[in-house]
């Protein structure tokens, strides 16, 4: 017992939260994206939501949600990477829970951030999430960007979802907040994450390992580290750097097939 608490004492003091990354530390495409946002913005339970359906046929019990970074729906690189969760034969729900402000470009992370904690957070992915249920949704694959890594973590912890992917997440709390995903959770948990990230660094990657990693997490773990990024890679990529376009996909494909792979 008293071994326990003091092991417990050390996981504490050793626990940190994960910074927000500086709105200069977010690479933006240079150039303006050449693909023009497939969706529609639709009101779904009074949030304001980007949806992007696929082309084909699809399973209207299974939607993606996708959580993504503080530069929100304003952004186009949130809505095309929407539709490529869409394209994939999904659809697609990025929830605006942000509750109308985004971050602009350049903006301040830090004074943002006071209005967009867990409290003003959580209601409207909330809705949305019920609301996707109460229409016949009947297994949620969440895959949430830098900011929606905090909230994907939240909705595994929950057991609220049935799959979840994370890229380059922050404001989480390393380990505990995976120690509380392996104590109550039976939804598995794919993260990829950034080489170059100061925020979800790689030894906070691998200490994520020490807790999900070696088979420790029955419902299932698998991490990706991509080399000669950074923060952000997943959403963006400077279109004339190869290392970076292929890291961004590389990330996509990675959390495609573990969704893939654990839906039933
Ligand atoms: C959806 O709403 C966001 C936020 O208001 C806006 O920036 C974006 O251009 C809209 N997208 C579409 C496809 O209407
Ligand atoms: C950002 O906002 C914080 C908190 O309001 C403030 O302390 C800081 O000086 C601001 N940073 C810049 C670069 O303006
Ligand atoms: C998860 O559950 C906790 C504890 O009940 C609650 O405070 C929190 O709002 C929930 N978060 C999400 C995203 O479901
Ligand atoms: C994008 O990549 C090209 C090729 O590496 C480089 O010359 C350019 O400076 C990069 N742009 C930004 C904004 O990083």
């Amino acid at each position: 017992m008293q071994l326990f608490a003091f092991i417990s004492l050390l996981t504490a003091v050793r626990a940190i939260v994960v910074p927000a990354v500086d709105s200069s530390g977010h690479f933006h495409s240079p150039v303006p994206l050449d693909v023009a946002p497939q969706g529609k913005n639709v009101t779904i339970n009074g949030v304001l939501t980007y949806v992007s359906l696929p082309k084909g046929k699809f399973d209207p019990t299974i939607a993606v949600l996708m959580l993504t970074d503080v530069f929100g729906l304003p952004s186009p690189d949130n809505l095309v990477l929407a539709d490529q969760w869409a394209a994939a034969g999904f659809a697609t729900f990025a929830p605006d829970y942000l509750n109308g402000d985004a971050l602009p470009t350049g903006g301040n992370i830090t004074a943002w951030a006071v209005n967009h904690g867990e409290a003003q957070t959580t209601p409207p992915l909330l809705a949305v999430v019920s609301a996707l249920k109460s229409r016949g949704v009947k297994q949620i694959a969440t895959t949430g960007y830098c900011f929606g890594g905090l909230y994907t973590t939240r909705l595994v912890q929950n057991n609220t979802i049935a799959v979840g992917t994370m890229a380059h997440p922050s404001s989480l709390n390393v380990p505990t907040d995976f120690e509380l995903v392996k104590a109550q959770s039976h939804v598995p948990v794919e993260i990829n994450n950034a080489e170059l990230d100061t925020g979800f660094t790689p030894a906070l990657a691998v200490e994520t390992d020490g807790v999900l990693g070696d088979g420790q997490y029955p419902p299932g773990y698998f991490r990706r580290q991509f080399d000669g990024v950074g923060h952000g890679f997943a959403v963006r990529a400077n279109a004339s750097d190869p290392v970076q376009v292929a890291a961004k996909q590389g990330a996509f494909d990675t959390s495609l097939a573990f969704i893939k792979k654990h839906l039933k």
